[in-house]
Formats: structure tokens, sequence, C-alpha cells
């Protein structure tokens, strides 16, 4: 099946720590066209590896122009979610069977902690704007990068400590 998105590492330069010439894919998304499951829209295959020190990881996103909550599945592998929203800054670690409901007015990014492909289901209908993804790439990236460990991004001023949850502390979805 082809993806509908393809993002190499240096794709995601606007949004990474340290910019790399790297071509290798990152991360890539499909349709979901099993009619037997309508409850998903899209799975993304994370890439095992890192950028530099930081995680491979999704470019990020706000949901401004379509303002709803997103239920995300790990399919299979492990990662680290992060969630962003003025003065609070949570990181989920997931993996497979781990279900959570991003509530819209977080923005988010998924990072592939493991040895093994990070596989997502969402169930995301509304596409994306270029206006989901501006306030990330003025910023350079999330509010953390995971360089492995949570390392502040300048860019952002007067940044709250980022706050470990479990995917049972958040809204599990229906
Ligand atoms: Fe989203």
């Amino acid at each position: 099946m082809q993806p509908k998105i393809s993002h190499t590492a240096q794709d995601l330069n606007p949004v990474l720590q340290n910019p790399t010439e790297s071509e290798e894919i990152v991360y890539q998304v499909f349709s979901v066209e099993e009619p037997t499951n309508n409850k998903w829209v899209n799975k993304t295959v994370i890439n095992p590896g890192k950028i530099g020190e930081e995680y491979n990881k999704t470019h990020g996103h706000y949901h401004t122009t379509n303002p709803h909550p997103e239920l995300y599945k790990v399919e299979e592998g492990e990662g680290i979610l992060i969630l962003q929203k003025k003065h609070e800054i949570l990181l989920v670690k997931a993996k497979a069977g781990d279900q959570i409901l991003i509530e819209p007015e977080y923005g988010h990014s998924w990072s592939n902690t493991g040895s093994t492909p990070l596989i997502l289901l969402d169930n995301w209908s509304f596409g994306h704007s270029e206006e989901d993804y501006v306030f990330i790439d003025k910023h350079h990236g999330m509010a953390y990068y995971l360089a492995p460990e949570p390392s502040p991004n300048p860019n952002y001023q007067d940044l709250p400590q980022p706050i470990w949850v479990t995917p049972q502390q958040l809204p599990q979805g229906v």
C-alpha cells in the first residue's frame, strides 16, 4: 500500500533540535481501509532510530481548523506522546494496546523510543490545514526534544516542567 504521507529526516528539519542531511524515512501515514473496522482512519508507522540525539518522531501539530478530539491506539511498539498547551506539558509513555484520547487544545507529537516500528492507529478524519503546523514550525518543534531525555526547546519562553503521565491517567475515549 502506498503511504499518503512519507517524511524523511531532512523533511523534519524545521522541527529538529539539530537539522540533518539524512534522507532516511522517519515515518509514513497510510489510510486504513478495512471496512470491518471503520473506527480507525489512519495508520502511522514511525521507524525506530534517532536523528542526531532525538528519537524518530512525527512533526507535531495542533487541531486549529477543526478543534475536535482525536483518539489514538498503539498497535505495535512503544513510544512517548508529548502533549502541550499553554502552561502544561504532558509526556505519555505508551505501548501496544494503550489508547489515548487527545483533547482538542493540545498540540501533539509521537516519538518512537523502542527498537521496532511504532505503529499507531487514529480516528482523525478532518485532514489538516497549513495552520495546524504553523506554531510548531515557528518554535522549531515541540516544547521538549526527546534527545533522548526531555530537553527544553529554547525557542519557548517560560516553559513549565513536563509531567509524566500514564495513558490510563488520560481520557481513554470510547
Ligand atoms: Fe492530531
